[in-house]
């Protein structure tokens, strides 16, 4: 899978890229590129952001800004790019990133994240450049370099090779094999500690009963339970 994140903060990536399920999917052939817009922007002084129309706190990313950057990456009109790989806005007010949504992305070859900062992007970037435009959470990030990481760390984990054990993937939490549940409590030595026992049927053996009890904490976790 080929990801190019569109950053005002490149170095943030420098840390996420050593870590090591992430350096097992580059060298498995994933390629993770950082662009910075401001090395395209067409404005003096390095500008990519201003005011916002019609007043207000804060800055607000700039749609020629993006243009000139996805421009001068794709040698493309950036309107035409989203016809041609997924580009992802990352912003609050996005859709919710979900396991379903992970599993999509992880299926294509290439990836386009634009990451945005300060107030925000002007809504143009997202209406006329962006695929899709996703938030991880109800709640306000400085910028949307931690939750491009989050994303591709939860995409790069579904490509085959990147974990350790390839079953780690499909039989977990909100994974189609636990039917969109959360994953069953998981125990290891010692099988008791401070008198906490390891519940019997994970030390019986039975295959079968082990499936079935995992099963059903996953449902009573899903249930609130
Ligand atoms: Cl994608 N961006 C920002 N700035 N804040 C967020 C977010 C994204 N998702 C949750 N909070």
């Amino acid at each position: 899978m080929n990801i190019d994140v569109f950053t005002l903060f490149p170095q943030w990536f420098d840390w996420f890229s050593t870590q090591r399920h992430v350096r097992n999917a580059l060298e498995a052939g994933t390629r993770l590129q950082c662009v910075n817009p401001r090395d395209h922007t067409p404005l003096s002084g390095g500008q990519v952001d201003d005011t916002p129309f019609g007043g207000g706190a804060g800055m607000v990313l700039r749609v020629d800004v993006f243009d000139s950057a996805l421009r001068a990456h794709y040698q493309l009109d950036p309107v035409l790019l989203r016809e041609q790989r997924r580009v992802v806005a990352l912003a609050p007010a996005g859709r919710l990133l979900d396991d379903e949504f992970v599993e999509a992305l992880a299926r294509e070859p290439a990836l386009t994240l634009l990451c945005g900062r300060y107030e925000g992007f002007d809504e143009r970037i997202l209406e006329h450049f962006a695929s899709d435009v996703v938030s991880i959470g109800r709640y306000v990030l400085s910028g949307g370099e931690l939750a491009a990481m989050v994303l591709c760390d939860a995409v790069l984990r579904k490509l085959p090779g990147v974990l350790g054990d390839e079953r780690s993937a499909a039989e977990e939490s909100f994974s189609a094999a636990l039917e969109g549940d959360p994953e069953y409590p998981h125990y290891t030595r010692p099988a008791e500690y401070r008198g906490w026992r390891v519940p019997d049927v994970l030390l019986s053996g039975h295959h079968q009963q082990v499936e079935r009890w995992r099963r059903e904490r996953s449902r009573e976790r899903a249930d609130g339970g």
